[in-house]
């Protein structure tokens, strides 16, 4: 495995060793959480859904009243040189648009904006199947998060703190529910599979447009598998003969404990084996060289 610190990263036009990359302590993104955050997996080297990606972060920046500091083609030559340091390899990358640092401390958005962009990787490591069709466990817990979940902002304390509830659970992921209705995970996309029909919430400000999520729809439709965007309630997951989480570091996850009782059969299930299939297939093109879909 790489020395993570010793990898070039990037950091407001300059490439430079990880470890040697500094912000000032007077970041909004540091003091404010003022900053928004996108992470692309990279199989084989090569990133994955990497148009998407950057449209989100268009998205996300937008809804903060920030312009994208680069182009779409610029962040491409960014990740190019960034992924090229472990090639052919499975690798994570993280990128950070932030406000950037001002003398002055202050809640007012400045009228001269000069944001603080970063980008970095990390090995990812190979998918281990097996573990896989072990599944993961999860606990429900109250979702206090705010009403822009949309955004994809790094102010993630909420986040933070439900995940840890759910590790001290001895839980994988804790699935967030609000006004009785489950919304998503603490860093994942939701789905069940009830009587045949594959289910995710609708988009909405309550939630993260999950890349992974919206290529399981894609894949759902191409294999014929029915499904529907609709509201999911905190006992429909009790009910649900399967439970998927998918994020661009879970890829699909099956859940197979929900608060200490089994999902379905208590193992992986058949629509999850198959969309498994698919996903893993799509991400075997990548590694060829042909995109899934459009990327
Ligand atoms: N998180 N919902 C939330 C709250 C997330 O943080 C994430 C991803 C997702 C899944 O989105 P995508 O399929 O585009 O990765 C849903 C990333 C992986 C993270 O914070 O590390």
């Amino acid at each position: 495995m790489a020395d993570r610190d010793a990898l070039i990263a990037y950091l407001n036009g300059e490439y430079l060793p990880r470890g040697e990359a500094r912000v000032p302590i007077t970041d909004r993104g540091l003091l404010f959480g003022d900053s928004v955050y996108e992470v692309v997996p990279a199989y084989g080297g090569r990133p994955f859904r990497v148009g998407h990606h950057l449209q989100r972060l268009d998205r996300s920046l937008a809804a903060i009243r920030m312009d994208n500091p680069l182009s779409h083609a610029e962040w491409r030559q960014v990740f190019d040189r960034l992924t090229g340091q472990l090639p052919g390899q499975d690798q994570s990358i993280y990128l950070q648009v932030t406000r950037g640092a001002y003398p002055k401390r202050s809640h007012v958005i400045p009228a001269e904006v000069h944001p603080t962009v970063l980008a970095f990787i990390s090995p990812k490591p190979p998918r281990d199947a097996e573990k896989a069709q072990q599944g993961i466990r999860v606990i429900t817990l109250d979702d206090i998060r705010w009403h822009r979940c949309d955004i994809k902002a790094t102010a993630l304390l909420a986040n933070v703190l439900a995940r840890a509830q759910a590790t001290e659970e001895g839980a994988d992921e804790a699935i967030l529910i609000r006004d009785g209705a489950a919304m998503e995970g603490t860093a994942s996309n939701l789905f069940v599979v009830s009587n045949g029909l594959l289910i995710t919430p609708p988009d909405s400000e309550e939630l993260l447009p999950g890349i992974t999520r919206d290529l399981v729809l894609e894949l759902a439709q191409e294999a014929g598998v029915p499904f529907a965007q609709a509201a999911i309630d905190a006992a429909d997951l009790e009910t649900a003969d399967e439970i998927w989480l998918t994020s661009s570091t879970r890829e699909v996850s099956a859940v197979v404990e929900l608060n200490g009782r089994p999902v379905g059969s208590g193992r992986p299930g058949e629509l999850w084996q198959r969309m498994d299939a698919l996903f893993q297939a799509c991400k075997e093109r990548l590694r060829q060289g042909v995109e899934c879909h459009d990327d």
